[in-house]
Formats: structure tokens, C-alpha cells, sequence
């Protein structure tokens, strides 16, 4: 293990007695998702040696460990972002840290903006795919042998059976599941209608400012992953309208609560 993370793994070992099987990070306004567990251990970042600290509004900021029907879950209340000045490294530590206590299966979710022109506000699409859009990534620099290859393979990122679950339990429920490409981009500014439009041409089904460089340090971890973006405001030709955080906390919040009960059934179904 490398010694960024030591001083948190020795910190937190001693904490968490239970090894967690799923690490699960919880975008803006998705923070609830952590009702539907059994918390045992809730520990906010700032106890936490070494670890980033979320600056955001609406990102809280607490590390919680329990059990979702059954299955051992450490969640990261609250991420960080490229945008808030992190280093990209920085930006994947929660999921270096779940990895190094045990996490083998990873779940993202995240607020994002629709591009695809079927998509509405308030839609949960899975991502299906990724492009990195943000002129950086976290694997640049010497690579950490012990936890993965230099050249990761890139093909098959986003796991079919876990994906394939979700797919069942949705339309089980009868809820619309959208699936799609997720461009990453740096942010802090939302998109103009032309880059919006471009996001489109490229490939993208929704835009948003996380989850690839937690998603590609997690591959190169060998983990499994899958994310999920809940559609916050759209970037579609003449229906794109002014947004701000608070709307996408707002819808994030209420369509969170939708993908909280489809995740629920999600991990029941594992039984
Ligand atoms: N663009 C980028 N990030 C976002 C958006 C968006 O429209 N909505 C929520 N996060």
C-alpha cells in the first residue's frame, strides 16, 4: 500500500471491524441513499487521518459502515471534486481506501445533465459507458504496480451482471430506467448550449463533473463497478434552461429517493 494512505487504513481497520464487500459513493443530493442500510459505524471525514475534506454545500461529508440486506456496505457520504482543487489522486482516495479494506464491487451514483434528447428531468439512467472529458486522469504519474497494470484495459468497464441486475429489479418496479454514455467534465461551469450540443455529438447521453476518476482507479483496482446518474436538468437544443446547484440538489434529492428503493431491492435480490 502506499504511504498517502496508510496513516487512514490504519485508522480505520481499527474502527471497522467487519470487511465490506460493495464501497458505494453518493453524488449531490444522493446522500439519503444511506437510509436504506443498516449504519453501524458513522464516521465524519474530518475524524479521518489524511482523508480529503468535502467542501461543497449538500456534500456532507461522512463515512458509514453497515449492512445492506446482508451485504457488508462502507458508503462515502459526500465526494470530492476535481473542481473543488483536488488532485485527481485526492479525488479517487475513497476508492483506494475501500479497496485496501476489502471492497471488491463498486457503486457510484451521481447528478448529471440529459444530452440525449429522450432523456427528462428527473430520469435515472445507468451508465452503461464513460468518456473522460477532463484532461486528466488519475493514474497519471508512477504506477502503483501492487494495484494494477500501467496500461489498463478499458474495454469492458461498467459490469454487464451488476448492470443487468439493475436492469431486472427497474423493470420489475416499472421504473423507466434510461442507460447511457456519462462524459466527465471539469466543471465548475455548467455547459453553454455548444458544448452542450458537442457532449452530444461525441457520444454523450449525460454530462456531469465526478465518478470517472472514482471509476478508473477502481478498474485499475480490479474492482467491479457500477454507476448510476440521476438526470438533474437538460442540455438539449431549445429546452435548455438556466440552471443552478440548488436545482440540481433539488432534483437530484427527489428522484434520489427512486433510485435509494431500486438499489434497496437491488442488494435483496442478491440473496
Ligand atoms: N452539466 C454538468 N454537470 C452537471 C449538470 C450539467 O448540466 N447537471 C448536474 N451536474
Amino acid at each position: 500500500m502506499s504511504n498517502e494512505i496508510k496513516s487512514t487504513i490504519t485508522y480505520l481497520k481499527k474502527k471497522i471491524k467487519t470487511t465490506p464487500e460493495y464501497a458505494l459513493i453518493l453524488g449531490s443530493g444522493l446522500g439519503n441513499l444511506s437510509k436504506i442500510a443498516d449504519i453501524e459505524i458513522e464516521i465524519p471525514y474530518n475524524e479521518i487521518p489524511d482523508f480529503p475534506q468535502s467542501t461543497v454545500a449538500g456534500h456532507k461529508g461522512k463515512l458509514l459502515c453497515g449492512t445492506l440486506y446482508g451485504k457488508t456496505v462502507i458508503i462515502f457520504q459526500g465526494r470530492f471534486h476535481y473542481y473543488e482543487g483536488y488532485s485527481m489522486n485526492e479525488v479517487a482516495i475513497p476508492v483506494r481506501v475501500a479497496k485496501q479494506l476489502g471492497a471488491d464491487k463498486l457503486i457510484v451514483t451521481n447528478a448529471a445533465g440529459g444530452v440525449n434528447p429522450g432523456f427528462e428531468v428527473g430520469d435515472l439512467m445507468l451508465i452503461t459507458d464513460h468518456i473522460n472529458q477532463m484532461g486528466d486522469n488519475p493514474l497519471i504519474g508512477p504506477n502503483r504496480d501492487e494495484e494494477g497494470p500501467r496500461f489498463p484495459d478499458f474495454s469492458n468497464v461498467y459490469s454487464e451482471e451488476m448492470n443487468r441486475r439493475f436492469m431486472e429489479i427497474a423493470n420489475a418496479e416499472f421504473v423507466p430506467l434510461k442507460t447511457g454514455v456519462y462524459v466527465s467534465v471539469t466543471g465548475p461551469t455548467f455547459e453553454t448550449p455548444a458544448e452542450y450540443k458537442y457532449l452530444r455529438v461525441i457520444g454523450g447521453d449525460a454530462v456531469g463533473m465526478s465518478t470517472v476518476p472514482e471509476v478508473i482507479t477502481a478498474i485499475h483496482n480490479g474492482m467491479q463497478v457500477m454507476g448510476i446518474s440521476v438526470i438533474t436538468d437538460m442540455g438539449v437544443g431549445e429546452i435548455i434552461q438556466p440552471i443552478t446547484h440548488e436545482e440540481v440538489q433539488q432534483i437530484a434529492n427527489k428522484s434520489g429517493e427512486l433510485l435509494a428503493g431500486l438499489l434497496a431491492k437491488w442488494f435483496k435480490s442478491l440473496n
